[in-house]
């Protein structure tokens, strides 16, 4: 079944973050001239989703701001003649991305608590979930990869994994795996934060994943995992040892917005590459690493 439907859980407190995720959601955080969130809503639609859910909370609602309209700014720009021709252009695209629709989960209950908020939006298709602080970026969008190896493997869902070191598989989640094919491996365990020796492996799931509509009442039969949260790898864990699910090395680097020193990388590297600042940051980052010991 083709992949039409997607949720972006964005709800979290970012507590990792602090102060900066008090007034601010950590998903709005720019890397150079654009918000995260924006970069996973730009990934969705060039693979071919329509419909977006994102999963918001109180004092987020900027991010409903930024995929709208803002008719002020607009005639603003539009008064500004040529030279703001292609600002206005972007302005207005971001708010023809998709069809985007909001939920607010009320309590932080966790990222599998996020999903289940999305139950009545997904009805019973399969649909992507893109975590709302991990940016990927690369040629070939990272969800269309996993959409091409839910349909390959005709397995029942799929998730983005990517080998960690040690200390990271600890404070992610660890995929017991089987070969496939090429970069695509047939999951059939997993295991949420697992203590040092209960590794699987060093692949962990990393911010995508396609799930069919059962996951919901797994969900709902699931008891509360790791940090009394309901941990969205409990419900996929059920999905992999029953039938296993594909698991994909994707291609593309991924940008942990949820932490300090992801947030720094991402800025670096975006910024390297950036057609209009790129070179004479490039120039800058070279004088300051000459004085670096
Ligand atoms: P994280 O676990 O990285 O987010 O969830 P967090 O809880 O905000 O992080 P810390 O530990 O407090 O710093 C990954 C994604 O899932 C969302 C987050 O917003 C993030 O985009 N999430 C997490 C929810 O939507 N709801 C939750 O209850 C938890």
């Amino acid at each position: 079944m083709k992949i039409k439907k997607a949720i972006i859980p964005a709800a979290g407190l970012g507590t990792r973050v602090l102060p900066a995720t008090k007034a601010i959601p950590k998903e709005m955080f720019p890397i150079v001239d654009k918000p995260a969130i924006q970069y996973i809503v730009e990934e969705a639609a060039k693979s071919g989703i329509e419909d977006i859910l994102i999963i918001t909370s109180r004092g987020k609602s900027e991010m409903e701001d930024h995929f709208d309209r803002n008719p002020e700014l607009e005639s603003k720009l539009k008064a500004g003649g040529d030279a703001k021709k292609k600002m206005l252009d972007e302005v207005v695209g971001v708010a023809q991305l998709a069809n985007i629709t909001y939920v607010r989960q009320q309590e932080q209950k966790g990222l599998g608590h996020a999903v289940l908020q999305a139950k009545k939006f997904v009805g019973d298709e399969p649909f992507a979930v893109l975590y709302g602080d991990d940016v990927i970026i690369g040629e070939d969008p990272c969800i269309g990869q996993l959409m091409r190896a839910y349909e390959e493997t005709g397995l029942c869902g799929a998730v983005g994994i990517k080998e960690v070191s040690r200390q990271d598989v600890q404070k992610y989640s660890s995929m017991k795996l089987e070969s496939f094919k090429d970069n695509i491996y047939k999951v059939t365990d997993m295991i949420e934060k697992p203590a040092p020796g209960q590794e699987f492996s060093l692949f962990s799931i990393l911010g995508r994943c396609i799930l069919p509509a059962e996951i919901f009442s797994i969900l709902e039969e699931i008891p509360y995992g790791a940090g009394n949260e309901l941990q969205l790898t409990d419900a996929m864990k059920v999905l992999a040892q029953r039938s296993g699910i594909a698991g994909v090395d994707f291609t593309g680097t991924r940008y942990d917005m949820g932490n300090k020193l992801g947030i720094l990388k991402a800025q670096v590297e975006v910024g390297l590459s950036h057609p209009e600042i790129g070179s004479d940051f490039k120039e800058y980052l070279k004088k300051i690493a000459e004085n670096l010991k």
